[in-house]
């Protein structure tokens, strides 16, 4: 694993941004997997602000999300497709129809998320996956206990999982309890991935993902096991780390 400890939020989200932009760049088809959540918006604030720069360009790349809740309609103003449309397809150049997201509409989940693993292995598997970090060590909405080879398919929320992201559901409405998510097996296919935590609420789950056994108690964990993975930290989210200066000897920009 390469661990890039970032003076602060805004720096590890410009990072973030800097790598993706250069897969595009290195590679103009790439296979993106995009993630959601509070980190991920100053990560795509970066990557717009790259894109209307000219360093990035999205118009050949396609993407998948890692998640969707079951029951809200991609218009759902909660949804995950709302999130991303908003703050990152609606402003740059993917192409209308190359950005996929899995139905949390669809009438027969089950059925769609076995459609949406396959159109993932149908395009070549991902070629870079962006990841954020749940504080229970979640990867996508794979909550602890998930197989480590799990494929795309249904999964019940943990509830911190649920109290996490009721910020998004206002009026009091709380989360769905199911969500479709790319397995972490089919997060490990990808070539390439690079996960994204900050701030302090985090530490706890970065030292057990890094430090702590590969262990499904902490799905993050399974990186340790992945050939390509770049963990991009804020110095708040590194603090419970055990070799930290090891890690900024390492990488000390
Ligand atoms: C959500 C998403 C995850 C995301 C995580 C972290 O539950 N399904 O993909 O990584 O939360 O979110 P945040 O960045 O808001 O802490």
């Amino acid at each position: 694993m390469k661990i890039l400890i970032l003076e602060d939020a805004a720096a590890a989200a410009e990072r973030a941004a800097e790598i993706i932009a250069a897969q595009v760049t290195a590679k103009p088809g790439s296979v993106l997997g995009l993630a959601t959540g509070g980190t991920m918006e100053a990560v795509y604030e970066r990557l717009i602000a790259l894109h209307r720069a000219g360093s990035a360009s999205f118009a050949g790349a396609s993407s998948f999300n890692l998640d969707e809740y079951v029951g809200l309609a991609g218009d759902h103003p909660c949804s995950y497709r709302r999130y991303m449309a908003e703050k990152l397809f609606d402003q740059i150049d993917i192409a209308p129809g190359a950005a996929h997201l899995p139905m949390g509409e669809a009438a027969d989940p089950e059925a769609e998320a076995a459609r949406y693993e396959a159109a993932i292995v149908a395009a070549g598997d991902i070629d870079l996956q962006l990841l954020g970090l749940g504080l229970n060590g979640h990867i996508g909405f794979n909550e602890p206990t998930s197989s480590l080879t799990s494929i795309t398919r249904l999964k019940t929320l943990e509830r911190s999982t649920r109290e996490a992201n009721s910020r998004y559901f206002p009026d009091g409405d709380e989360p769905p309890r199911l969500a479709i998510t790319m397995g972490i097996g089919t997060i490990m296919r990808a070539r390439e991935v690079l996960l994204v935590a900050t701030g302090a609420a985090k530490a706890r789950a970065v030292a057990q993902v890094i430090e702590g056994p590969v262990s499904a108690r902490w799905p993050g964990s399974v990186l340790q096991m992945h050939r390509h993975a770049t963990l991009v930290l804020d110095r708040a989210a590194a603090s419970e780390l055990e070799l930290i200066d090891y890690y900024l000897d390492v990488h000390p920009e």
